[in-house]
Order: C-alpha cells, then sequence, then structure tokens
C-alpha cells in the first residue's frame, strides 16, 4: 500500500466497533440462555474468528445487515477451535470452556501459535482444569474436568488473563477472584453484571459467583484503540472528529498521554451506553511535547503504543515508554517492529527491553515499511508516513482487516 503525505488532516469519521466489546458481546451471548442482537458490532477478521468458534460450540451467530444476531447455547459441544489471529479468542474461550466441561483443541495461524497460554492455563489449572499447552504456547488442549471456585493472583495486567479467570468461575463451584498489579480494561466485568453474574469489584480484584448468564442486546461504541489513528492525524496535521467513541477510564490511557504531550483535544456529547461511556473527540493540532510513561501507566494504553511511539517521533524532547515488556508478545514483537517501522521513516528510536527512547524532530523523511503482519504496526506507520515529507509503502498492508477493516479508505477522505 502506497501512503502519499498529506500536508493537512480534517475530517468526521464514525470509526468501527469496539473489538473487546464485540468479542464479548458475541462470545457471552453464545454462551447465554436467549437471544440478542448486538449492533455496531466490529465485523473485523479476529471478531469473526470468536464467532466461528461460538458456531463450533453450539451456538448460533449469524450476521444480519449490520447487526450479529445471536442464539446462545447453555451447553458446549466438543470442538476444535481455530482462533486465527486473536488472542482474545483463545485466551477468553480457554477459561469459558473450562467451566463448561468440555473436550477441546485451541489452534491459532503462525503468530498466535508462538504467543504464552500458559499465563491462562496455570492460573486455570487452580480451578481445576485438565489444560495443557505445547512448551507454554498452542495448540492447546482442554479435557473436561469439574471446577472449584478459587482465588487467584496473577502477576500481568490482563483483561485477557483476568477475563479467562473469570469466565471459568461462572461454571465452578463456589467463589472465584482475581487480583491484577493494576487494573486493566474491564469491559468483562461490566458485561458480565449487565447478564446477571454476581460481579464484585475492590480495588484491583474482582470477584464471580456461579451463574447462568442471560442474553443481552449490546450496541458496541466505536474503538477507541482505531480512533487513535485518526486522533493523532488531527494532532498532527489539522483537525478531527471521531464520533460515539467508548471512553471506559480503563482505555482512555492515550487522552491521559495526550494532556502530557499538549495535545488540544475535547471530549463532546458524553453520554453512557450499554453501560459503557461514549463520547465524541475531538482533537486540534498541537505542538507536541515529549511524554515519559512507565510501568502503571501501559494496561490502560497497551494497543495504542506503536503509535503514541510514532506521536513521540514528532514531539520536542525525548521521549521515554518503560514497564512496556508486554508489547514483546503481543501480534508481533511490537517493541523491535516498532523501533524498525520509526527507522524506516527517518525517526530516532532505540528500543529497550521494556519499551523505547524516542528523540523527536520537527519532521520525517517517510520511507518503506514492514508490517510483520501486525494491524497495529500497519496503521501506526500508516499514520507516521501521512505526516511525513516523502510517503512511503507498506509491506502486508491488509493486515489491518484483523481490527479496522476499510482503514485505508478512511485515510483517503481526510
Ligand atoms: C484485550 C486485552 C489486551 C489487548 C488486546 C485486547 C481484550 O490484552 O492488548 O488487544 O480484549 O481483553 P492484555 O490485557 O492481555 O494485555
Amino acid at each position: 500500500m502506497k501512503i502519499l503525505p498529506h500536508r493537512t488532516f480534517c475530517g468526521e469519521f464514525a470509526i468501527p466497533g469496539d473489538k473487546s466489546i464485540t468479542h464479548r458481546a458475541i462470545m457471552f451471548n453464545a454462551a447465554a440462555r436467549g437471544r440478542a442482537e448486538i449492533t455496531g458490532a466490529l465485523l473485523g477478521e479476529d471478531c469473526l474468528s470468536t464467532a466461528e468458534c461460538m458456531r463450533a460450540l453450539g451456538a448460533r451467530v449469524e450476521v444480519r445487515g449490520g447487526a450479529v444476531c445471536v442464539e446462545g447455547t447453555e451447553k458446549f459441544r466438543d470442538a476444535s477451535l481455530y482462533c486465527g489471529n486473536s488472542g482474545t479468542t483463545m485466551r477468553l474461550l480457554m477459561g469459558l470452556a473450562a467451566g463448561r466441561a468440555i473436550n477441546a483443541c485451541f489452534t491459532g495461524d503462525p503468530s498466535l501459535s508462538g504467543r504464552p497460554m500458559e499465563r491462562v492455563a496455570a492460573p486455570l489449572r487452580l480451578l481445576g482444569a485438565d489444560i495443557t499447552t505445547e512448551n507454554g504456547k498452542p495448540p492447546v488442549t482442554l479435557r473436561a474436568a469439574p471446577l472449584h471456585g478459587a482465588d487467584v493472583k496473577i502477576s500481568v495486567a490482563s483483561a485477557q488473563v483476568k477475563s479467562a479467570i473469570l469466565l471459568a468461575g461462572l461454571g465452578a463451584r463456589g467463589e472465584t477472584s482475581v487480583e491484577e498489579p493494576f487494573r486493566s480494561r474491564d469491559h468483562t466485568e461490566r458485561m458480565l453484571a449487565a447478564m446477571g453474574a454476581d460481579v464484585r469489584v475492590s480495588g484491583n480484584t474482582v470477584r464471580i459467583a456461579p451463574c447462568v448468564l442471560h442474553a443481552e442486546d449490546v450496541t458496541v461504541p466505536a474503538d477507541i484503540s482505531s480512533a487513535a489513528y485518526f486522533m493523532a492525524l488531527g494532532a498532527l496535521l489539522g483537525e478531527t472528529v471521531c464520533k460515539n467513541v467508548g471512553v471506559n477510564p480503563t482505555r482512555t490511557g492515550i487522552l491521559r498521554a495526550f494532556s502530557r504531550m499538549n495535545v488540544q483535544y475535547a471530549l463532546e456529547n458524553e453520554r453512557t451506553v450499554c453501560g459503557e461511556p461514549v463520547a465524541d473527540i475531538r482533537v486540534k493540532k498541537s505542538a507536541l511535547r515529549a511524554l515519559t510513561l512507565t510501568r502503571e501507566d501501559i494496561p490502560s494504553l497497551v494497543d495504542e503504543l506503536p503509535l503514541i511511539a510514532v506521536l513521540c517521533a514528532f514531539a520536542e524532547g525525548e521521549s521515554v515508554i518503560s514497564g512496556a515488556e508486554e508489547l514483546r508478545v503481543k501480534e508481533s514483537d511490537r517493541i523491535r517492529t516498532t523501533a524498525e517501522m520509526l527507522s524506516a521513516v527517518g525517526a530516532d528510536c532505540t528500543a529497550t527491553p521494556d519499551g523505547f527512547v524516542i528523540r523527536g524532530r520537527e519532521r520525517l523523511a517517510g520511507g518503506n515499511i514492514r508490517s510483520y503482519k501486525d494491524h497495529r504496526i500497519a496503521m501506526s506507520g500508516a499514520v507516521a508516513l501521512t505526516a511525513s515529507d516523502g510517503g512511503g509503502e507498506i509491506a502486508d498492508a491488509e493486515c489491518v482487516d484483523i481490527s479496522f477493516p476499510g482503514f485505508y479508505e478512511y485515510l483517503r477522505r481526510g
């Protein structure tokens, strides 16, 4: 994909639905009693992997017009579950399937097959699950076993791991709790509570009691992680408004980073939709200042870090991002692939074991980028090239379909 430089970038954007909320709306309703309609769902490849897995387990999931209609099943059948590129699909389903005491095998594409799964399997064993990985990675094999509640402390702040344990807890005997070092996104807690589960949050600990879920219609807000690319283009090149964006505080670390970088932004039309805070986000061209991020900042902006690194490349001064070693085990090693992408466009970025040091420049020359088939590297690279002097090409550019189908058409409209 060839990306041409823009001197200005302005516009109003209806960004596709939130990936995390869409996964959960499909998965939880497919495991619930009754039918539900999900509007505004993201129909990207990752969420379609979840839909396919839920069909394999015995639920009905249909895309009708723009909506996803789900008819749940209280009893899962044994299944072979291909999760594509989607870590959320595999990790959440490991927990949900363990709680349903079925036999299942979980596989994924080459990227997912290299990602750590013991972080989910090990806590599930504490609840009695019979689950194995291959050297910590997929394929994952689950054998039917009854679960009992347990109090689990996890060492990484991860919504995927926390959610897997809570979903297993739904089908366990007795209560289950999960304690994280920092709070990760809480869409699971909100949606399970809306579907009738007894979920209690206290500090960094979430408790859940076993129960049968009731289907619940969901209206999915736009994904702040996808809106972020167009928010960044507003900050670099003009003015943008992203409509109906989910602004759950466990996801708005990028807005707190914006404040620290002197990005001029405003939330408009703030409201609550299906238990999630939503707003329109307006961002104006700003003189960016360098940013420092440390470990506790990371969970609420983990998916935005490659893009934040691009903004730092245009900011005045030296930015230091640390405590972000989780990036090493995302769809690619995002510390390496982000640093390589930034160097390719002419930025001054040094990778560290747990983050980056970036010395900002007023202008970047542009150049050709390898995405390593990682959607967030391709889109962050596209933002860097749009704001660069010369533009450039992105290899394996179609991987954006994982989370943002139509991304390049949106880019053309600015
Ligand atoms: C997700 C949680 C995050 C995020 C991923 C989606 C989720 O992962 O990176 O894109 O939907 O729960 P971790 O919380 O495991 O880091």
